[in-house]
């Protein structure tokens, strides 16, 4: 069986200050069952402050990108050994809004796997389609496209973690259905299974978008959804949690 995973993705908000949204998830968490693991993805200048500040292992931290090299000339960027220097345990890779907003292809998402992988932190690598490409009928082939190229030849299988998002579920509302979640994330356990073989039965697959303490029970009973990838519900300790505790009720 699959460990679930309850990820918090901050994307570019909180300040020192949100260090409180961390202790609340904290002592929240104290009272849930230790059935699923949880974690946070603040904005790089947190990690450090969250990670000297934590209390619990039960909270676990990581990074919302990083670079394919250790270290050089890169003005803005942040290498995975930082991430992990800083007290990251996992890092996002290929988010569609570093996709959109900084031209990220799926090759050079393959270089930040491999980059996590040798600073030993875990890549939670994301794919999804857009609303034209649903539309189009594309969304098998580009998902399927995207989990191929970005994932480099490293990889096992149970050394990192897939993220579905579908790009208009995200921040929109608007979720997608249990019945387009299920037919994806099995798709994407088929094709890690044929890639991975056994090894690719032990991914965990996440879905992304929207998910909300309403909607979260719903998809994460699905035999192929084995956790989420919160956005806008992470920010709020209360919403997080009951997402956790959705998760672990249903083990
Ligand atoms: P959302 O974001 O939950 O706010 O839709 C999810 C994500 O982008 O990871």
């Amino acid at each position: 069986m699959i460990r679930p995973l309850i990820a918090g993705n901050w994307k570019m908000n909180g300040l020192l200050a949100s260090l409180d949204i961390m202790r609340e998830m904290e002592s929240g968490l104290s009272s849930l069952q230790d059935k699923a693991d949880c974690l946070i993805c603040p904005p790089a200048t947190l990690l450090a402050s969250m990670a000297a500040e934590k209390s619990t292992s039960r909270l676990k931290l990581g990074g919302q990108d990083c670079h394919s090299e250790s270290s050089g000339a890169h003005t803005g960027d942040t290498a995975a050994e930082m991430v992990a220097d800083a007290g990251g345990s996992y890092v996002i890779v290929g988010h569609s809004e570093r996709r959109a907003d900084h031209g990220e292809s799926s090759e050079i998402v393959a270089t930040k796997m491999k980059a996590a992988f040798r600073a030993g932190i875990t890549p939670i690598i994301c794919i999804g389609e857009t609303l034209d490409e649903r539309e189009g009928g594309k969304t098998l082939d580009v998902v399927s496209d995207q989990l191929a190229v970005s994932i480099p030849d490293e990889a096992s299988g149970t050394d990192f973690v897939v993220a579905y998002e579908p790009v208009w579920a995200i921040g929109t509302g608007k979720v997608a259905t249990v019945e387009q979640v299920a037919e994806i994330h099995d798709a994407i356990r088929a094709a890690l299974e044929n890639r991975f073989g056994a090894q690719g039965a032990g991914t965990p697959i996440l879905y992304g978008g929207s998910m909300k303490p309403e909607n979260a029970a719903g998809l994460l009973a699905l035999s192929n959804v084995n956790g989420g990838l919160i956005g806008g519900a992470s920010l709020k300790a209360a919403d997080f949690l009951a997402i956790y505790a959705a998760c672990v009720s249903q083990l």
